[in-house]
């Protein structure tokens, strides 16, 4: 068994390479190292392609050829909301020119296994509180779109050339499976709340008016050691007969953005009073999976708990270069 993963120099994609070598399985990278990191994966293979370019099917298939590829985890992809807003193009070009090149190339090489990085922004801003891999589909930015844009041309794949592939939407993935592997990118609550404690700074609380019970956003924190073990399931998954090819991967339970704060507090000792500004466009007031699904098809549950996650998070900030003196 051999496992192409592309964008496996990430955040996300490097916890998933970590835990397929140490299950003895054979990885090879493909990564641009726009925003991927070597060190991650130690000496795993590495191919530095840009897969939205024109050559990269070409490039792809050489690697897939060489490796004897069985099997490809796609996680290479732009993923920031507000320039996907600003650079609507460039997303569509990234994003959805990556993976069909990506695919192209396994079609042209008869490989038919696909785990894909799809994301809980597929929903926009649901009326329920909790959604279910059937409730309604309707992203609010280009980045939500080009992740649904995926899942449809994975379907397509399958009624053409019998693609056998998952989707995995995330939710909010945070912390850390091995301190090295950690977040690099300053993009999300836990991330920025750290970054405002190295700055000497008061965290920041978008919106504290919510219809919630502290008021602020809720939304379901999932550790991203987690979140790799989910794409092991799913790979297994695709080894048998498979009743859905979507899963939400989360926890089914929401943290309100002032206890992933307190428990900030909490894990790292320091004073973490936050300084409560306005709302921020497009936040929902509560998004959380339902993670039955996954559990009934897949097995898989996810078992950090907010306390977990914070804890793995600030031990992996701590390691990096803006240590936290207290
Ligand atoms: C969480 C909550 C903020 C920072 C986004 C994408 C989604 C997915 C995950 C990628 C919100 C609040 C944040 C801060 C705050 N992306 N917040 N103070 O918006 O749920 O989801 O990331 O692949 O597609 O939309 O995550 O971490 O940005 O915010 O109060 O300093 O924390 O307003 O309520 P979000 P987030």
């Amino acid at each position: 068994m051999s496992v192409l993963v592309v964008g496996g120099a990430g955040y996300i994609g490097s916890h998933v390479v970590r835990l397929l070598r140490e299950s003895g399985t054979d990885v090879v990278v493909v990564d641009d190292l726009s925003n991927g990191v070597p060190a991650r994966i130690g000496d795993t293979t590495l191919e530095q392609i840009d897969i939205s370019a024109n050559a990269a099917p070409e490039a792809l298939a050489g690697v897939i050829r060489r490796e004897k590829v069985d099997a490809v985890i796609h996680f290479a992809a732009k993923k920031q909301v507000g320039e996907s807003v600003e650079r609507p193009l460039f997303y569509y070009q990234q994003n959805i020119g990556g993976l069909v090149n990506v695919l192209e190339a396994m079609r042209r090489e008869n490989v038919t296994k696909m785990i894909f990085s799809s994301s809980a922004s597929v929903y926009g801003a649901p009326e329920d509180a909790v959604v279910t891999e059937d409730s309604p589909t309707e992203p609010i930015n280009p980045y939500g779109r080009s992740k649904l844009i995926g899942e449809w041309i994975l379907a397509d794949c399958e009624r053409a050339w019998g693609l056998n592939w998952v989707a995995l939407r995330y939710f909010n993935v945070a912390g850390a499976g091995w301190p090295e592997l950690g977040d690099s990118v300053i993009m999300n609550l836990i991330p920025m709340v750290l970054d405002k404690l190295a700055d000497g700074a008061a965290p920041r609380v978008f919106g504290d008016d919510y219809p919630t019970p502290d008021g602020t956003c809720i939304r379901d924190y999932v550790h991203v050691k987690d979140l790799a073990e989910a794409h092991i399931a799913a790979l297994h998954g695709l080894d048998g007969q498979l009743t859905h090819h979507v899963f939400n991967v989360g926890t089914g339970r929401g943290s309100s953005v002032t206890e992933v704060i307190e428990s900030i507090g909490r894990v790292s000792g320091l004073d973490t009073s936050p300084l409560v500004e306005g709302r921020r466009a497009g936040d929902p007031p509560k998004l959380i999976a339902s993670a039955d699904r996954i559990r009934e098809d897949l097995g898989f549950v996810a078992k950090a708990d907010l306390d977990e996650i914070v804890a793995s998070a600030w031990e992996a900030w701590q390691a990096g270069p803006r240590r936290i003196e207290a």
